[in-house]
């Protein structure tokens, strides 16, 4: 579509950005971009070594790039899925690459343990398996298929935690847009108590003692190519996606 007369296409915004769609997967577009080197996920330069091998591995999407169109285009997840949690990987890997014996934890065992993690890679682990781990559950979360709203006992959990299922998802609304830059809005369970929060950057809940059910990602990168800066629209049209079984997998784990 042709774009009206002062706006940019997104084909010339990326090249205003000096960037081939491609390239925007190891530096979103616009605020993110920054804050992408700020929080380690940025590329480590063409000098650097390449990232060991493991200890974690990029998890296979299970479902196509396009099997959440229209709510989520193929090319956003593409890049975010093959590009942005890559990288979140990668970088996990060079940081824990002197450390087997906590390369050896799960991602989500890590985060649990964070005093464990030596202070010279305790950012770029906060960061980069925060990263990692909170991606792998959002692509779990949004396996297409399953119920479009939670049922049975965490159904009965959210309307008692929260009064009503509509009181949840503007709770849920509130907390994603209310987070400032970059980061990640969550229904968690703590004590076998439902909530919600929000995390900054690649932070995770586990970090904190939570159990993650649901998250969702407000970096621009997740919504920007489609959404622009419509935030509230992608949340909204991402809650319409979830897979409540996924969910209530989790949530079922978490109460036992
Ligand atoms: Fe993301």
């Amino acid at each position: 579509m042709k774009p009206l007369p002062g706006l940019f296409s997104r084909r010339e915004i990326l090249k205003k950005l000096g960037l081939s769609a491609a390239a925007v997967g190891l530096a979103s577009l616009g605020g993110a971009r920054a804050q992408a080197a700020d929080s380690g996920t940025a590329s480590p330069g063409p000098s650097a070594p390449p990232a060991p091998r493991g200890p974690y591995t990029l998890p296979e999407l299970g479902y196509p790039y396009e099997a959440l169109e229209p709510v989520i285009d193929a090319q956003t997840m593409e890049i975010h899925h093959s590009k942005h949690h890559q990288a979140y990987i990668s970088n996990a890997n060079r940081a824990l690459a002197a450390y087997p014996d906590l390369g050896r934890m799960s991602p989500e065992e890590l985060l649990q343990n964070m005093r464990r993690v030596p202070g010279s890679i305790a950012v770029a682990v906060r960061n980069n398996v925060g990263g990692h781990a909170n991606h792998a559950l959002f692509w779990d979360i949004l396996t297409p298929g399953g119920p479009k709203e939670a049922r049975g006992a965490l159904a009965s959990r959210i309307n008692a935690d929260f009064g009503n299922r509509d009181t949840f998802l503007r709770e849920i609304g509130e907390a994603a847009g209310a987070r400032f830059g970059s980061g990640w809005a969550w229904l968690v369970a703590y004590n076998k108590k439902l909530s919600v929060i929000s995390t900054a950057n690649q932070d995770s809940p586990l970090m904190d003692g939570y159990v993650p059910l649901l998250g969702i990602d407000v970096w621009e990168h997740a919504y920007y190519l489609k959404y622009q800066n419509r935030r509230s629209e992608y949340v909204g049209a991402v809650m319409s996606v979830v897979n409540w079984d996924k969910v209530g997998e989790r949530f079922a784990a978490a109460m036992r």
